[in-house]
Parts: structure tokens; C-alpha cells; sequence
């Protein structure tokens, strides 16, 4: 029995009988005791960072793009190196030696990653809240402290593996407790369930800030929602406005052509029967007709122009105020919305569901950027009721010019003229 254990002891050292951690002996305690102390490993980070349902980017607090990359760099490597013990504390094929310097090299990468996952917190100080900034980096601090005690656990079993392997006296079940107390084997599982903890407790505010960001993320869409439809509402106005402004115009058009007909059949009776009057010789009154034409001309191309450039400008000008409204407004609220979920107080919280509130009011929105409109709309009414007034004078200039003009040629005597004057 001595001889045939001796001999055990021999295999292993070269390599060939392994159990837990490479020895061909179960070590009480262990298996379970690293298995209780990882638990669910990295499952219930991976599904914290599951719950982001939107592209990072469209994040405008800015704070999911460093989460998510302080999440992968808490996940992996570590997630291989948690793999790796809790395969090698119940292995029975692995080659000792070999199982420790992989687990040593995880050990050296998952300690660059923990350094990374913290510097990437500095981006999340002033995006998320301060009590969950504060638990991320406590959280992955945890972990980061942890790791040195980890590395020093693994020397030291890896110490003991090779003293038993060496071990002059036969190590069996009932001895090996002698080799790996229970010391040695909590200075192991103490640090696992200190990262373990600190991978649960970073879950638990990943899954908070997820919420908060989603929350006014929705916020936002939301308000840009009635953004756009005051817009839409507004380009109505705008619109309208443009197309009263056209309809101004085509009317002072019309009536300066309706004045010119007007007074040119006020001559009709003289230019049709030139013959009648002064001896045929009428060259005055076309020359008048002519100069009248082109007034009119003048005035309805002048008016034209002036519409035009009216409508332009406040069609520009209505157009560029929309925009930069819509974007104040939106700004705003993403500046508001961002800053109350990410403020601690129940303050922040409160002013954001207030303003979140106001904005989403659609009649509110609209009739705010409408009022934009009422100053510019009397300015035209004004200035259409001008034009109003210049075009009753020119007409009434037109006639009193049309009548001097008559009464001029009806000097001559001649019925016809009174006749049309009068009528
Ligand atoms: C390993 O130990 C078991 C008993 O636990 C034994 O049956 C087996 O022969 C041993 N293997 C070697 C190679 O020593
Ligand atoms: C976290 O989620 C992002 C997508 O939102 C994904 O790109 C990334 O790989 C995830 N990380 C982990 C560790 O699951
Ligand atoms: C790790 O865990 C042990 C026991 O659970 C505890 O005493 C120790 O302070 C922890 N280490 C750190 C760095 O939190
Ligand atoms: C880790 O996060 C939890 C919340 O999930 C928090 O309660 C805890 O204080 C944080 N820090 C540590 C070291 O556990
Ligand atoms: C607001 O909505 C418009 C139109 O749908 C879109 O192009 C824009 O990206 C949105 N902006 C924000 C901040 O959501
Ligand atoms: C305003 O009216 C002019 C002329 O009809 C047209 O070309 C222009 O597109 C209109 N603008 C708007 C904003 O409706
Ligand atoms: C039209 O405008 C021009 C200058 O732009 C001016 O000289 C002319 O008198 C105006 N004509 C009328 C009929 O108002
Ligand atoms: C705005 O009106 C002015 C005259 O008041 C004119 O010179 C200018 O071209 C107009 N702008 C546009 C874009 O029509």
C-alpha cells in the first residue's frame, strides 16, 4: 500500500496521475468553494449591458459609449480567467505547472483590463449620476484590489502542489487537508467572491444607468416629436403667409391694370372717333394714354418687386427663426432632460418631468412659434394697406388728370364728352 502510493507520488511528479489543480487527489473544499464563490460569473453583467436596445452614439448625455466600454473591459479577459480556475480547482488532467502559468498570464490581462474599465469611468463622471459614479468605480476598485491577492493565492497553491508532488510522505485524502488548509484556500476564494461582488454590484448600477439614459432618451424623442409637428404646423403658416403675400401682389397688379382700363375708356369716345376732335389730331391724348401705360407699367413691375422681396425676406426670415426656435427649444430640453437624469437630487429628477412635460404640450409649442409670426403679419398688413391707399390716390390722380385733360378737349364743344365724363 506504502509502496504502491510512493509510487503514486512519483507518477505525479512527472506529470502523469493529476486531480484538482492537477494532482490525482480531490482537495475538500475546493471545487465547491471556487464554485460558490464565482456564482454566476459575468452572466449578470453581460445582461445589464443587454439591456441598451439603442445605438450608444444616440446617447446625447454621453454616457453609454464609456459603459459599455467599461463593461468589456471588466468582461474580458476576466471572464477567462474566472473560466480557467474554476475548470483548474477540478481538474484532473491538467499538467499543474501549465494550469498555473496560464492562469498567471490571465491574471496579467485581465489586470490591464480592470486598469482600462477604471480610467474609462473618468468619462461617465459627469454624465451619470454621482452616487452611480461612485458605485461603478468602487465597484471595479474592488475588483482591480483583488486581483494582487489572487495572483499571490495561485504562487502559493501552486507552492503547495509542488510540495505535495515532492512529497517525500504519502499524500492521500486523508492528509491533503494538512497541505491545503483552510487558509490557503479562503486566501483564494476571498478575493473570487470579492470580484464576484464587484461584478454583481457593477451589474446592478449598469442596469440603473441603462434605465435613467432610456428614460430620457424617450424624453427627447419625444419632445423632438412636437418639435417637428410645430413645424409642420408652422410651415402651414408659412405657407399661407407666403401665398397671401403672392395674392397681394397678383391683386395690386390686377387693379393698376383695371385703373389703366379704366381711364382708357375714359378716352374711348375720343380715340375711337378721333375725326370728331380737333380736326383729327388726338396725338395728346395717346401721348397722355401712353404715359399712363407706363406708369402703370412702372408701378405694377415696382409693386412686383417690392411683393416679392417682401415675401422673400420674411419667408427667409420666418424659416430661419423656425429653425433656430425648434433648435433652442430642443436643445433645451436635451440640456434639461440630460442634466435632470443624471443630477442626484430628486430636484433634477422633478424639473425634468416638469419641462418634459411643458414640451411635449403640443398647443403650447405651437403657439409660442406662432406668436413669432403676429409682428410680421401686421408689419405686411401695413404695409399692404399702404399700397392700398397709393394705388386709391394714383386712381384718383388718373381721373382728375383724365378730366382736365377732357375737359381740355371739351373746349370744343362737343356733347360726347360731358356724356362720358359724367357717366
Ligand atoms: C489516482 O487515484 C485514484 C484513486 O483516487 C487511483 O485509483 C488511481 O490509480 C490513481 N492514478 C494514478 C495514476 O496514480
Ligand atoms: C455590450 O453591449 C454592446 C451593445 O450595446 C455590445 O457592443 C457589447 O459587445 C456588449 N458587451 C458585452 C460584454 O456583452
Ligand atoms: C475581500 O473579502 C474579505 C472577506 O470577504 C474581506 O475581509 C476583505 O476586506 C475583502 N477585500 C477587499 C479589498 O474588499
Ligand atoms: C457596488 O455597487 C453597489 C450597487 O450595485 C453598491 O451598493 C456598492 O456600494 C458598490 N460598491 C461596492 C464596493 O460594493
Ligand atoms: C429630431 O427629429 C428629426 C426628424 O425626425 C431627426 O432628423 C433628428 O435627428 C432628431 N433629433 C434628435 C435630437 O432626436
Ligand atoms: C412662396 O411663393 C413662391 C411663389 O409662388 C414660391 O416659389 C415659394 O416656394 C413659396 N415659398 C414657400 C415657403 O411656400
Ligand atoms: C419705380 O421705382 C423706381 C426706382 O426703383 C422709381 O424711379 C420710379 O419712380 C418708380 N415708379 C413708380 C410708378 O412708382
Ligand atoms: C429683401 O429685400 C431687399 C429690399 O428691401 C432686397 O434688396 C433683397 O433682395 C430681399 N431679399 C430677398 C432674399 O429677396
Amino acid at each position: 500500500m506504502g509502496r504502491f502510493l510512493t509510487l503514486c507520488i512519483v507518477f505525479s511528479t512527472y506529470g502523469i496521475a493529476r486531480g484538482d489543480l492537477g494532482l490525482n487527489l480531490t482537495i475538500p473544499g475546493l471545487a465547491s468553494g471556487v464554485s460558490g464563490a464565482i456564482g454566476q460569473g459575468m452572466i449578470n453583467l453581460i445582461k445589464a449591458n443587454g439591456t441598451i436596445k439603442v445605438e450608444a452614439e444616440m446617447d446625447s448625455s454621453g454616457a453609454l459609449v464609456p459603459l459599455i466600454n467599461v463593461v468589456n473591459d471588466v468582461t474580458s479577459p476576466l471572464n477567462k480567467l474566472l473560466g480557467a480556475t474554476l475548470a483548474g480547482s477540478s481538474s484532473k488532467k491538467s499538467n499543474s505547472q501549465e494550469l498555473f502559468a496560464a492562469l498567471s498570464t490571465h491574471v496579467i490581462n485581465t489586470k490591464t483590463a480592470i486598469d482600462n474599465a477604471l480610467q474609462a469611468t473618468d468619462d461617465l463622471k459627469l454624465t451619470v449620476r454621482p452616487t452611480q459614479y461612485d458605485e461603478i468605480r468602487s465597484n471595479v476598485s474592488l475588483i482591480q484590489s483583488n486581483l494582487p491577492p489572487l495572483q499571490e493565492s495561485f504562487t502559493v497553491l501552486s507552492t503547495t502542489v509542488s510540495v505535495v508532488q515532492n512529497s517525500k510522505e504519502p499524500v492521500t485524502t486523508d492528509n491533503v487537508a494538512d497541505y491545503f488548509t483552510a487558509s490557503i484556500l479562503n486566501d483564494l476564494i476571498n478575493p473570487l467572491l470579492n470580484i464576484t461582488r464587484g461584478v454583481d454590484g457593477l451589474a446592478k448600477v449598469v442596469t440603473n444607468v441603462v434605465k435613467d439614459k432610456t428614460a430620457s432618451m424617450n424624453a427627447i424623442a419625444s419632445i423632438n416629436g412636437t418639435v417637428n409637428t410645430g413645424l409642420r404646423s408652422l410651415a402651414t403658416t408659412v405657407a399661407s403667409f407666403n401665398k397671401s403675400v403672392n395674392d397681394a401682389g397678383s391683386f395690386v397688379s390686377t387693379n393698376a391694370n383695371g385703373l389703366y382700363g379704366n381711364i382708357e375708356q375714359v378716352y374711348t369716345p375720343i380715340t375711337e372717333r378721333s375725326q370728331n376732335f380737333n380736326g383729327g389730331d388726338v396725338t395728346q391724348v395717346t401721348n397722355y394714354l401712353t404715359e399712363v401705360k407706363d406708369n402703370v407699367d412702372k408701378f405694377t413691375s415696382n409693386m412686383s418687386d417690392t411683393y416679392n422681396h417682401l415675401r422673400d425676406n420674411v419667408t427667409i426670415l420666418l424659416n430661419s427663426q423656425v429653425d433656430r426656435v425648434s433648435k433652442i427649444i430642443l436643445d433645451t430640453a436635451t440640456y434639461i432632460t440630460n442634466t435632470g437624469y443624471s443630477f442626484n437630487s430628486e430636484d433634477g429628477e422633478r424639473c425634468a418631468t416638469k419641462y418634459t412635460g411643458q414640451l411635449t404640450q403640443n398647443p403650447l409649442l405651437t403657439n409660442r412659434l406662432s406668436g413669432c409670426l403676429q409682428p410680421e403679419v401686421r408689419g405686411f398688413n401695413a404695409i399692404n394697406q399702404l399700397y392700398r391707399i397709393l394705388l386709391d390716390q394714383t386712381r384718383t390722380l388718373g381721373s382728375s388728370v383724365a378730366s382736365t385733360v377732357l375737359g381740355r378737349q371739351c373746349t370744343q364743344g362737343t356733347t360726347d364728352c360731358v356724356a362720358t365724363v359724367s357717366s
